[in-house]
């Protein structure tokens, strides 16, 4: 069991940045959509904290892994994983999958996205699960172990451009998985609306 939206006391401190990294918990969900309004601007941002409070309630994305990021007791930062699901294969394969990330404007480059990335990582795969996908921008996304996900034979919810084929990423946690499985990967009722895979 990863997480049900439940508060958790499992944390992990990375006392060099007095940063704390821990499951969220469901009290902080003002907080954690604020900082996905402010991560992504005035454009984005009310869509993306809008996604991110439907995945939270969507009962098809669990378990979810939800994981705040804070400095000197206020969210700096945020990551959701939720359940994928791998279509047109005979194996059962735990599948999660990246969407969203944001940290506050004034806290990015400082390494904190890495950080937060790399603890759901950690948690995922003691949790047991599998392969993780990712949309995301391919020149950020692959320091943290994903790789293009198209050419292991993983096709995306809805087709991705050719131009923007290497967005579309997997990071394996199980080598067998990637061996065996392919498929089309298939989101939580919320995610797999097609206007969060447009451009
Ligand atoms: C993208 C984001 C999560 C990265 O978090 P962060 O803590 O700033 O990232 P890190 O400090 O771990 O890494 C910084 C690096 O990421 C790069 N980076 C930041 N945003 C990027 C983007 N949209 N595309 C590509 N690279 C990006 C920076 O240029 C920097 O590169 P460098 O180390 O070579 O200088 C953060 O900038 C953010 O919240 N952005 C707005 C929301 C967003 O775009 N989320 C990701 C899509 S789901």
């Amino acid at each position: 069991m990863i997480q049900n939206s439940q508060a958790s006391n499992v944390s992990t401190q990375f006392k060099e940045l007095t940063l704390e990294i821990r499951k969220a918990k469901e009290s902080e969900r003002k907080e954690i959509l604020n900082v996905h309004n402010q991560a992504f601007g005035k454009e984005k941002g009310p869509e993306i904290a809008q996604l991110v409070d439907d995945l939270l309630n969507d009962k098809t994305a669990m378990p979810v892994l939800s994981l705040v990021a804070l400095e000197n007791k206020k969210i700096i930062g945020h990551i959701l994983y939720t359940k994928a699901t791998i279509t047109q294969t005979e194996l059962s394969v735990s599948t999660q999958i990246l969407a969203p990330l944001a940290i506050l404007p004034e806290q990015q480059k400082k390494g904190i996205g890495e950080k937060l990335i790399n603890e759901g990582i950690k948690q995922l795969k003691e949790a047991g699960t599998e392969l993780v996908f990712v949309l995301g921008h391919p020149s950020y996304y692959p320091r943290c172990g994903f790789f293009p996900a198209g050419e292991k034979g993983f096709e995306a919810p809805y087709p991705i451009p050719e131009e923007h084929a290497a967005a579309w990423m997997v990071q394996s946690l199980n080598d067998d998985a990637l061996e065996s499985a392919n498929g089309k990967v298939q989101c939580s009722n919320v995610l797999n609306e097609p206007q969060h895979w447009r451009e």
